[in-house]
């Protein structure tokens, strides 16, 4: 089978959107951010579906709108940091695409996110020590999740061209 889609996970943080961009213009493919798909379908923010809504009915939800981004062809999906580690995310993700982990340690994740002014419900409020604990305990509950990618790169030493070579060695393997 044709590789038709690349998801990138990992940590909020990361560096999943940008990357999945930049990967997209270069593969001439079309790229789709979760969060946004998400937030375009359910008309609201990711933050305020889950001050309504709630945590758990967000993961539903989530869950949900990666069965319909399994669809598309040719395209760059770029999770939400917690897609992975819920219901058979990363299995379904397995099987109908290349997942790539965007690996960093708890301090680079915490320095992107510190000077990020996305509003990520998670993490509202949180900053300092208060901010690497949490990233330190959830990086290590969502790693056994994460792991399961088909690639793990090392996304502080990996550049686009870098990327773009695995996908396209990979992209010559059946899935
Ligand atoms: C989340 C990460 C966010 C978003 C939501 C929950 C998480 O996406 O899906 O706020 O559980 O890690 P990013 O990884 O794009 O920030």
């Amino acid at each position: 089978m044709k590789l038709e889609r690349v998801y990138l996970i990992g940590f909020m943080g990361s560096g999943k959107s940008t990357l999945g961009r930049q990967l997209a213009k270069e593969l001439q493919w079309a790229f789709v951010d979760l969060d946004d798909y998400f937030e375009e379908k359910y008309q609201t923010t990711i933050s305020n579906y889950f001050s309504t809504e709630g945590e758990t009915a967000f993961r539903q939800a989530e869950h949900q709108v990666l069965q319909e981004v399994t669809k598309l062809k040719n395209t760059i999906i770029a999770t939400g940091g917690g897609a992975p580690c819920y219901f058979n995310n990363m299995e379904t993700m397995n099987k109908t695409g290349l997942s790539i982990y965007l690996k960093l340690t708890p301090q680079v994740i915490k320095q992107r996110l510190a000077t990020s002014n996305q509003v990520r419900p998670l993490i509202l409020g949180k900053s300092g020590q208060e901010l690497i604990d949490y990233i330190t305990q959830k990086l290590a509950e969502r790693a056994p999740f994460y792991e399961k990618a088909r690639v793990i790169a090392d996304a502080e030493a990996l550049t686009v061209e870098g990327y773009l070579k695995i996908i396209r060695n990979k992209g010559l393997l059946t899935l």
